[in-house]
């Protein structure tokens, strides 16, 4: 039997190692004081070629902070401080890097909360994360102090057609981006209804409530909604996370387009609900913010599909196709909620009958506008 060596009998390997210098565990020579600053200074050489190499090169510079909720979330006012040009689209980020002693270089991306008109100046809205390590460094960050930064980058998330109305849904921190696009788009003549419904978990999450307010004064075809999930006593607003409270809300699915920002769980099983029930891909934009791919419980899905009131893309579908099918007695039944004997039919009951449904998908065959320059669609 193979024996360990260098073990005393009735020793275990910890209390060996426990005696044991730092750097000989697999039976390594101990490595003396002056391997281990070689090995500092490669380490080093390391990163400042990465750095020489990084793409995180451009500077800013804080001009306001501001504890917007006692439960950690900032709004960071920067100004662009290396004189090189700075526009953006709403939906687009800076990715922001920081060197953490003994842990080296982080960077994370963050979206930017202010509108373009406002560049070379950008907002970010952060939330300080318990032991995250760059949501705490820029939480404490100070007026005139400079951070390093990309961007900015990703996708903008402005519509390429003006066709449609647009619901916005964010958990947290992502309502950042959507905000951008809400100020954006209205100032610049946006023809269609903005929904804002954002989930937060208390009552202390909620901020930026004064410019939303103001926006919804300003211009009639916005609205915003708060729902949460962990509602105090007596709180009169919508409860629930957003898949609990909002379905029952959304009268009709069609032509709309449907933005889902934030939480990756919030996304996925969001989109699999809207797809499920007739909304096309193309209308559906996601930005996940952390756990982009969690998988969508079908349990989950199921309850949130069952809350959606919304059967208009069902009976479109059964208005265009007669009564020749099965089908369309069930799609006319979803709409009356009645079955063909006269007796409620639940929705998760046509949910058999999707393949055949999807593949004549009403919104789907919607005749796609030429695309023509907006106002919206460029930077400033
Ligand atoms: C495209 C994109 C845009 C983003 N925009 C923003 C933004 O505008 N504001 C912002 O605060 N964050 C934003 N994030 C998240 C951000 O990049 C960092 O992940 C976050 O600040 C945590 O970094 P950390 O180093 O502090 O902690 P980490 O150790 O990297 O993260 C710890 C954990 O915190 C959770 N978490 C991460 N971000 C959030 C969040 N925003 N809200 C709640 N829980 C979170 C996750 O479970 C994560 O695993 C964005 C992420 C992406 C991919
Ligand atoms: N998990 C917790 O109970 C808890 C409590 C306090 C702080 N924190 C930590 O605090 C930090 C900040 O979090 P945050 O509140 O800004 O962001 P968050 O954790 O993403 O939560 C924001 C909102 O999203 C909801 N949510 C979570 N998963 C969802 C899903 N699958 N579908 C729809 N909504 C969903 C949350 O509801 P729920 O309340 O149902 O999760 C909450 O209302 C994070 O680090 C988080 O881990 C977590």
């Amino acid at each position: 039997m193979h024996k360990s060596r260098g073990l005393i009998p009735g020793q275990t390997r910890e209390q060996a190692r426990a005696g044991l210098k730092p750097g000989n565990f697999q039976g390594r020579p101990p490595r003396g004081v002056r391997s281990h600053e070689a090995e500092r200074a490669s380490a080093d050489a390391m990163e400042s070629h990465w750095f020489g190499t990084s793409r995180f090169k451009r500077r800013a510079r804080v001009t306001s902070m501001e504890a917007l909720t006692s439960t950690g979330t900032v709004r960071l006012g920067f100004e662009v401080a290396d004189g090189e040009p700075f526009e953006f689209l709403p939906g687009q980020f800076v990715g922001i890097e920081a060197h953490f002693e003994g842990r080296g270089y982080r960077r994370s991306p963050y979206c930017i909360l202010s509108e373009p008109a406002r560049a070379p100046h950008f907002d970010l809205l952060v939330r300080a994360i318990p032991e995250g390590p760059l949501s705490l460094y820029l939480a404490a960050l100070q007026v005139g102090d400079e951070v390093l930064f990309r961007g900015p980058t990703g996708r903008s998330m402005i519509p390429r057609f003006d066709d449609r109305e647009l619901v916005l849904m964010a958990t947290g921190t992502g309502v950042a981006p959507l905000f951008s696009m809400a100020h954006h788009l209205l100032a610049a003549g946006y023809p269609h209804p903005i929904s804002l419904w954002w989930g937060l978990r208390l009552v202390d999450d909620i901020c930026l409530t004064d410019e939303l307010d103001a926006l919804a004064g300003t211009y009639d075809q916005f609205s915003y909604a708060i729902t949460l999930s962990q509602p105090p006593p007596g709180w009169t607003g919508l409860c629930g996370r957003l898949g609990e409270s909002v379905p029952p809300l959304l009268e009709t699915l069609g032509g709309k387009r449907y933005y889902l920002v934030g939480n990756g769980a919030m996304l996925e099983e969001m989109e699999m609900a809207l797809s499920d029930l007739g909304v096309v891909q193309h209308c559906i934009y996601k930005e996940p913010y952390f756990d982009p791919i969690h998988q969508p419980d079908r349990e989950i899905v199921a309850r949130i599909r069952e809350r959606f009131v919304a059967t208009d893309l069902f009976s479109a579908y059964a208005a265009r196709r007669g009564s020749d099918l099965d089908l369309d007695r069930d799609l006319e039944a979803a709409r009356t909620g009645k079955a063909g004997n006269g007796d409620p039919m639940a929705v998760s009951d046509l949910f058999e009958l999707l393949p055949a449904f999807l593949s004549h998908h009403p919104d789907q065959d919607d005749p796609k506008p030429t695309h023509v320059e907006r106002p919206w669609n460029r930077p400033y």
